[in-house]
């Protein structure tokens, strides 16, 4: 592993020097078993059923030794790999995520820490239009009201002189039309008194609750009002829905690898469509010595530090693709299997999702036993620790208040929540052990307030 890569010539790796990989063989190797899955997942800690992954993801025990091996051949000649290595893997990992994500040039692809990264990328250059006078005080920035990044857009843009406007999400969710008609009305408020719609910042999957938003045609209805830049956040995208940049056609896109695509933490990327100029305007917020040569080249060297997730990025394209179907396969299965999950939860308990099932990508949100009594966000915690303490069942619990005017019975009875997931090492049984656990506590009578704060 030692050796650079000659210009030309697929080095050991396969790769040339310029980071493309050859055209993929036919597969050989056998499907991935259940038992080889249970060994690469084997460090999860055994008494926890975990349905979580949608927090901080998974990463096997093969790309966790892959990770490890980019360690110790830094370590080993630090002054080489850095000259040498570092820049041509790191354009390996973007040609594979360009690929992925139906990206046209590797140049619209960056690779940063983390989705958080990513936003401070896009919201900073937004700031810079009203620091710099492009934009008029009191322009517009619309983003959901329970968006991720909602701080950094109050930081950054709020800050700067920006009007946000927050689109209430409809939850629970009948269908993404409502979702539409929302956004439709917070967009004609945005244009208000002569007011410019700056930004768009959109979650392709939002995480509390658990919604897959309809971000194309959210895209495009921000095409047609004049909307100058739009980003869409997909933290949780990679891995639990298709991502096709194009046919989304955002300006800006970012997603997490390590949530739902075993990549260690931690490591993104973010899409910067071209587009003339703006590339350019673009830049990572820890400034090194790449300042100027493109967000790409930025993005690559912010000093030094560990890079090692961000080289991972081929071996888990070979991980994806031992199992049947690759990423697609997964994908599929997993919201197969959460939507199945969640059916035989709602049965047991006797309520309902909290969106359509096409509206869950490999999470999905399970309305709990309103004798539970889930009545704030306190609530919610205290129930999430509890279950985690007493019964070894990490899963996160949203509390969601009733708001005026509801009418809708099933609404107003189930105010919690669970955002359960299904990745690949799941097994039933972890969810069986949740529905007992909530099973039990309703036979006891138990209600959060009874619950010790910590
Ligand atoms: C929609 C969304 N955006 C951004 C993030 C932040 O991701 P990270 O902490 O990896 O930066 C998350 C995390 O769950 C998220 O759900």
């Amino acid at each position: 592993m030692d050796s650079p890569p000659k210009n030309g010539h697929h080095g050991e790796n396969g790769i040339d020097g310029h980071g493309r990989r050859p055209p993929k063989k036919p597969k050989l190797v056998a499907p991935i078993t259940p038992s080889e899955i249970a060994t690469e997942f084997a460090h999860h800690e055994p008494s926890v059923a975990r349905i979580n992954n949608g927090s901080f993801g998974s990463c096997p025990s093969s790309i966790l030794s892959a990770q490890s091996a980019w360690q110790r051949l830094f370590l080993r000649q630090p002054d080489q790999f850095y000259s040498d290595r570092l820049r041509p893997e790191i354009l390996r990992s973007r040609h594979a995520i360009k690929d992925l994500i139906n990206a046209d040039d590797v140049e619209e692809v960056s690779i940063v820490d983390n989705a958080t990264t990513a936003a401070a990328i896009v919201l900073q250059q937004s700031s810079w239009g009203f620091s710099e006078g492009r934009f008029d005080r009191g322009d517009a920035v619309v983003m959901l009201h329970c968006a991720y990044v909602k701080k950094s857009i109050h930081a950054y843009l709020h800050r700067a002189g920006a009007h946000v406007i927050e689109v209430h999400l409809p939850f629970p969710v009948r269908s993404s039309a409502e979702i539409v008609s929302e956004f439709k009305k917070a967009l004609v408020k945005g244009r208000s008194n002569g007011r410019k719609v700056r930004l768009a910042v959109i979650d392709h999957i939002t995480s509390m609750p658990c919604v897959v938003v309809p971000v194309k045609e959210l895209v495009r209805i921000c095409r047609e009002e004049g909307v100058d830049r739009v980003f869409v956040d997909g933290a949780h995208a990679i891995g639990n829905v298709e991502i096709d940049v194009k046919d989304i056609g955002a300006d800006f896109y970012t997603s997490n690898l390590h949530k739902w695509f075993f990549c260690p933490p931690s490591v993104a990327f973010l899409y910067t469509k071209k587009s003339g100029t703006t590339d350019l305007q673009l830049h990572h917020p820890v400034v090194s010595h790449e300042y100027g040569n493109g967000l790409a080249d930025e993005s690559a060297w912010i000093g030094t530090r560990d890079y090692s997730a961000q080289l991972v990025v081929p071996d888990v394209m070979d991980f994806v693709d031992r199992f049947e179907g690759g990423i697609e396969g997964i994908r599929r299965r997993n919201h197969e299997g959460v939507v199945q999950m969640g059916e035989m939860l709602v049965e047991a308990w006797k309520t309902c999702f909290g969106t359509p099932k096409e509206m869950c990508p490999s999470m999905a949100m399970v309305g709990l036993p309103a004798c539970l009594k889930v009545l704030s966000e306190s609530d919610s915690l205290k129930l999430r620790r509890y279950l985690r303490v007493k019964f070894g069942v990490e899963v996160p619990i949203y509390y969601r208040a009733s708001r005026e005017g509801e009418e809708d019975e099933e609404a107003i009875r189930i105010t919690g929540y669970a955002r359960i997931s299904h990745q690949v090492y799941n097994v039933v049984e972890d969810y069986c052990r949740f529905r007992d656990a909530v099973n039990q506590l309703v036979c006891e009578g138990v209600t959060c307030e009874m619950l010790p704060d910590n």
